[in-house]
């Protein structure tokens, strides 16, 4: 086992922190010493997550007796706590899973746009964009679904929500010890924390936060306490709907108490595709990110990508133009499939790849303005989490505020940070969004409507067995990091730490523009830049999550990107 021990604080902070443990940890990780373990084997479950306080909160609910949905719901709630960044009460989330029995459950909890929205609502008088009010503060925000995802994800656990909502209630009461990268993020925000709230949250703090600092959440915690008593409407009704109205109230914000109190989750069929002998299952419309997956792959099943070699030019190449025109279709067609007709068989169909793939020529880049629109007659900040349980069920759950700390905008009085979601619509035809990608149509904004997302929760099987469950942030970069893990371990038989922690490069049709890590070969780089492209280096893509199994072991691995962290047992 690979683990990074993180000493976090000195002998002081240790003294008091065992004084406040021995009084109310219920769970027996300790918040103020805490290690980060990369990648482990085990015998009957394991949790990948983005944070390791997280990861063992979902190990500790399952040896109580609990399941992998059990685990999906505590380690999502400790989330919201100590990954203020991304893990969330005030977002939503796509959750995929496959029972024991095989059968499969997609539950929708992404956000929706209030009554009030409406399709120009981010344009000024002159029609231009102002993607400032669709990325900051209390207008971005789009009506929160993770609480009601997670009570929907109840229906398939064993233990009530009152009791796994337990550890999250600790963790923003007590407080737990920040690492140096959570530090880093909140110090660089602090800015946008102060010019987005009327009152400073709990984030703000006068000198700058070093690791080993303890970061206690009062009103979190009472939050928490209410949905603990009183179920989903402990958030969407009462005291948490009026803080969040007020807090609506207090600047543009446009979600109403009846916009909470009609949120609903949507059961989605998932969809399923084979890849050389794998059985893909993946996340339909609203997100963008299993068609765009099953689009990428089937383009590339018929070229031998082994004899090319990993990350060969001529592998990289192939699976830019596949990416490339991937994310042209999703500009064009996928959107929120309540309101809009997603052509997901036309899109998906093997005549259509193959047609698709007929202008890619080997050593040369297409030109991303040659790959137009197709016409149809058919009628970094989000975080994911794998789970794999000791009776077999499989879960894969992305769930995201969009940004960094979302809107940035805290609910005062109630301790969560809301997301900044409705800038994942299209604002304007053609008007890149946070993350380069743009749209029209399909995914302009209407009340109720759900923004497109390109989160892609992923579940493989083989011989009808559970093989791997994988996900990953990164906006856009998602499908494309996804698609590259399970080509790494499919095609290129690599570990599951191994396919997460290689460089990945990703390629959105629009800027056109292949975006490379940093550790990316600048050898293939040069070769690329060669054959025509544009090659940029770009900051770390992704933070994928990895839970494997052969039927016997049980293999996860946590990127190496982030604090991510695995547990098991
Ligand atoms: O749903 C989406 O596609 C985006 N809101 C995801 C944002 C994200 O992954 C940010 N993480 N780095």
């Amino acid at each position: 086992m690979n683990s990074i021990s993180y000493f976090l604080g000195g002998i002081f902070l240790t003294l008091w922190a065992a004084d406040v443990r021995a009084q109310t940890s219920k769970a027996p990780f300790n918040p103020y010493h805490y290690t980060i373990t990369k990648n482990g084997q085990f015998n009957k479950a394991a949790v990948a997550s983005g944070h390791p306080l997280a990861s063992e909160a979902g190990v500790y609910v399952m040896r109580q007796g609990g399941n992998a949905f059990d685990a999906a719901i505590a380690t999502q709630l400790v989330l919201a706590v100590v990954y203020p960044g991304a893990g969330n009460l005030g977002g939503g989330g796509f959750l995929i899973a496959r029972k024991t029995d095989g059968k499969l459950v997609g539950l929708d909890y992404r956000e929706a746009a209030p009554a009030a929205a409406h399709r120009n609502m981010y344009l000024n008088t002159a029609g231009n964009a102002q993607t400032q009010l669709s990325q900051n503060g209390r207008m971005a925000a789009g009506i929160p679904g993770t609480v009601a995802g997670l009570f929907a994800t109840a229906q398939h656990a064993r233990l009530p929500v009152a009791r796994l909502i337990q550890p999250a209630i600790d963790l923003a009461e007590q407080g737990f010890v920040i690492t140096a990268k959570e530090a880093a993020a909140l110090n660089s925000h602090k800015n946008d924390f102060i010019q987005y709230n009327s009152v400073p949250p709990v984030f703000v703090k006068a000198t700058a936060w070093k690791a080993g600092d303890t970061l206690v959440q009062k009103e979190l915690a009472a939050t928490l306490r209410r949905i603990q008593q009183q179920g989903a409407p402990g958030f969407y009704e009462g005291e948490t709907a009026a803080l969040l109205v007020a807090e609506m109230q207090k600047g543009n914000g446009i979600i109403t108490l009846e916009d909470l109190r009609h949120y609903t989750v949507k059961e989605r069929t998932p969809l399923e595709f084979d890849y050389k002998g794998h059985h893909v299952i993946g996340f339909p419309p609203p997100s963008s990110g299993g068609i765009i997956l099953w689009q990428v792959m089937k383009m590339i099943e018929q070229y031998p990508l082994a004899q090319y070699g990993f990350q060969s030019a001529q592998a990289v190449q192939l699976m830019i133009e596949a990416e490339r025109r991937a994310f042209a279709d999703r500009a064009a067609h996928m959107g929120d499939p309540d309101f809009y007709k997603v052509p997901v068989q036309a899109l998906t169909s093997s005549t259509y790849l193959q047609q698709r793939m007929s202008s890619f020529t080997p050593g040369k880049a297409t030109r991303s303005s040659a790959i137009t629109e197709s016409r149809f007659t058919e009628s970094e900040e989000t975080t994911h989490i794998s789970i794999y349980d000791a009776e077999g069920n499989m879960v894969s759950v992305t769930t995201t505020l969009n940004g960094s700390y979302g809107s940035k905008t805290v609910v005062a009085g109630a301790g969560f940070l809301l997301n900044n979601e409705m800038d994942d619509f299209s604002i304007k035809p053609g008007v890149p969004n946070k993350y380069g990608a743009v749209g029209g149509e399909a995914n302009a904004i209407q009340p109720g409507k759900r923004m497109l997302s390109s989160m892609c929760p992923v579940l493989v099987t083989r011989h009808n067995k559970p093989y791997i469950i994988a996900g990953t942030p990164g906006g856009t970069t998602i499908p494309t990091s996804v698609f590259q893990t399970l080509v790494n371990m499919i095609d290129f038989r690599m570990s599951a730490a191994d396919a997460v922690n290689k460089p990945k490069f990703h390629h959105q049709w629009l800027p056109d523009e292949v975006y490379v890590e940093k550790s990316f070969s600048p050898i293939v780089k040069q070769q690329l830049e060669k054959m025509g492209y544009t090659v940029t280096e770009r900051a770390a893509i992704g933070r994928t999550e990895v839970i494997c199994t052969n039927g016997k072991q049980i293999t996860a691995a946590a990127d190496s990107r982030g604090d991510d962290s695995i547990a098991g047992f």
